[in-house]
């Protein structure tokens, strides 16, 4: 039976991941249809709420990475497989993935960033044929902090994916550096074919978004997902409001050419 995306419904905890120290993937038994890139507000009774981006999802599952940072995730880490917790949603956009057909799509994820698009990376994988090149560029802060290492693993096989961090240490053997730093070394033929998915922390965002433009790449062919601060997560509290724009309602993916107006 569809939910009703205003109700909270408790939903059953299926398996967790210990993706790192601070970072569990929680697959729920759930019915909902995100599309990808949406989020949901998940709460725990007499704790709180708070909005968490849909990882992947599939048949009667959905899937969430939730970085412990403070009240409500703090609870939701101690959760073990059978509990229950609560979700109402799917809410906001998604990313517009008939815009990406017969493209070349580079993907720049910073962080807990590679969670919304993970989804993304995901359904492009298995449709390569729909794409004329698909890149993934992601940066963690150090070995530790790398989320999804199996997808990451099983992804670089079949598409070129460049995983790297801040600050190596003797066992790491990967890339070190910048996102952008990488995002300086591509080369694009004909930057009009490019589509670019930003996410991650404000600064990556930022940083990386000025270097595809440096490269060519018109504004519009720019996608950038915000974390903002948010609450009810449907337009009523005003909690996500920049200007005149409701990021959980017109968000949390945007065109470059409205976020650029966005940066307050
Ligand atoms: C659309 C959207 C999607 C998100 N997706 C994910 C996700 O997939 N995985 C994930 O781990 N987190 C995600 N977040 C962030 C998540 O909502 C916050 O980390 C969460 O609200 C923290 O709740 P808490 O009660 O545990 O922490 P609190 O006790 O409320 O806060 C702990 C600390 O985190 C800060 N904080 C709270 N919310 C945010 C925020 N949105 N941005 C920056 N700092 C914040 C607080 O100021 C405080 O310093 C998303 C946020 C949004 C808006
Ligand atoms: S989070 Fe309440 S209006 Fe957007």
């Amino acid at each position: 039976m569809a939910q009703n995306p205003y109700l909270p419904h408790k939903v059953k905890i299926l398996s967790i991941k210990r993706q790192t120290k601070i970072d569990y993937t929680f697959k729920l038994e759930s019915s909902i249809k995100p599309d990808n890139g949406q989020f949901v507000e998940v709460s725990l009774p007499k704790i709180g709420e708070c909005p968490i981006s849909v990882s992947d999802f599939g048949d009667g599952w959905i899937e969430m990475t939730i970085r412990r940072v403070g009240r409500v995730t703090n609870v939701l880490h101690d959760l073990k497989e059978g509990d229950g917790m609560f979700i109402r949603g799917p809410y906001g956009n998604g990313f517009p993935l008939q815009k990406y057909k017969n493209k070349h799509i580079v993907i720049a994820a910073g962080g807990t960033g590679l969670a919304p698009v993970k989804s993304v990376v995901n359904y492009f994988y298995d449709r390569l044929d729909l794409v004329k090149q698909l890149n993934l560029l992601t940066g963690f802060k150090s070995p530790e902090d790398v989320l999804f290492k199996d997808e990451l693993e099983k992804w670089s096989k079949d598409f070129n994916v460049i995983v790297t961090v801040d600050q190596g240490n003797k066992d790491w053997t990967g890339d070190v550096g910048l996102i952008t730093e990488y995002v300086k070394d591509m080369d694009f033929s004909n930057p009009e074919e490019v589509e670019v998915i930003v996410v991650g922390p404000p600064m990556m965002m930022k940083f990386t978004v000025q270097e595809f433009l440096k490269l060519g790449v018109p504004e519009e062919n720019i996608t950038v997902s915000f974390e903002r601060k948010m609450c009810c997560g449907i337009g009523k509290c005003g909690h996500c409001k920049i200007d005149d724009t409701y990021v959980c309602l017109e968000g949390p993916v945007f065109n470059y050419t409205k976020a650029m107006e966005l940066i307050d």
